[in-house]
């Protein structure tokens, strides 16, 4: 039986070009990029074109820019990362999402809620997905401190009113981790046109 992949937004063939470009980090420039060593130099300088670039692409600056190793880790980093600060500067504990987030995203917020004691709004759908912003408007509130919306959905498609959201948020100093999921490299990625402020990309 022939099998067609239909699942490229999943994961697809790396692009050749991509490949050529990385053979060398695995047979010459193979260096720990935290050495202080010639080797580990190198590793660290071409890690530091590679921020470059991706924040290029992003609109944002290199420093803004940090690897991860998959999309699970870069979601908790920063829902975790960002909930923890606000809390250690007593600007509140008010987390929101939706139930259509990933796994990483809707089950951190859980654990931060069950064993944490972070406060959390799951806000509703409408039936085709999408979070509508007077619904995000009314479920912010002032101890709000990290809302995460997924830019597009996995499994519907939706695509989420992003730009709107993230100026809800941006206006009352929320922090608003999106994430374009697995349709993210076909959509707009520029921070200075959406507005958000907080972006988990997959490769
Ligand atoms: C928003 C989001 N987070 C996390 C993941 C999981 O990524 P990984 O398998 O790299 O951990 C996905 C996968 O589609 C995703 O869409």
């Amino acid at each position: 039986m022939r099998s067609i992949y239909l699942d490229h937004s999943a994961t697809t063939p790396v692009d050749p070009r991509v490949v050529e470009a990385m053979l060398p980090y695995f047979s010459e420039i193979y260096g720990n990029a935290s050495s202080s060593h010639v080797f580990g130099r190198q590793a660290e300088s071409a890690i530091e074109d590679a921020r470059e670039a991706v924040a290029r692409v992003l609109g944002c600056k290199p420093s803004e820019v940090i690897f991860t190793g998959c999309g699970s880790e870069s979601d908790n980093l920063a829902v975790r990362g960002a909930a923890w600060a606000a809390s250690q500067q007593g600007r509140g504990t008010h987390l929101i999402t939706s139930p259509i987030e990933h796994g990483a995203v809707g089950k951190t917020v859980e654990q931060l809620a069950s064993l944490q004691g972070f406060d959390r709004t799951i806000l509703p759908v409408e039936p085709d997905g999408t979070v509508t912003p007077e619904a995000f408007r009314a479920a912010c509130r002032p101890d709000t401190t990290v809302a995460s919306i997924m830019y597009a959905n996995n499994e519907v498609g939706t695509i989420e009113p992003i730009a709107e959201l993230a100026a809800i948020a941006r206006e009352r100093g929320i922090v608003f981790p999106t994430k374009p999921g697995k349709p993210g490299g076909r959509l707009d990625r520029k921070s200075t046109v959406l507005g958000f402020n907080c972006l988990d990309f997959l490769a």
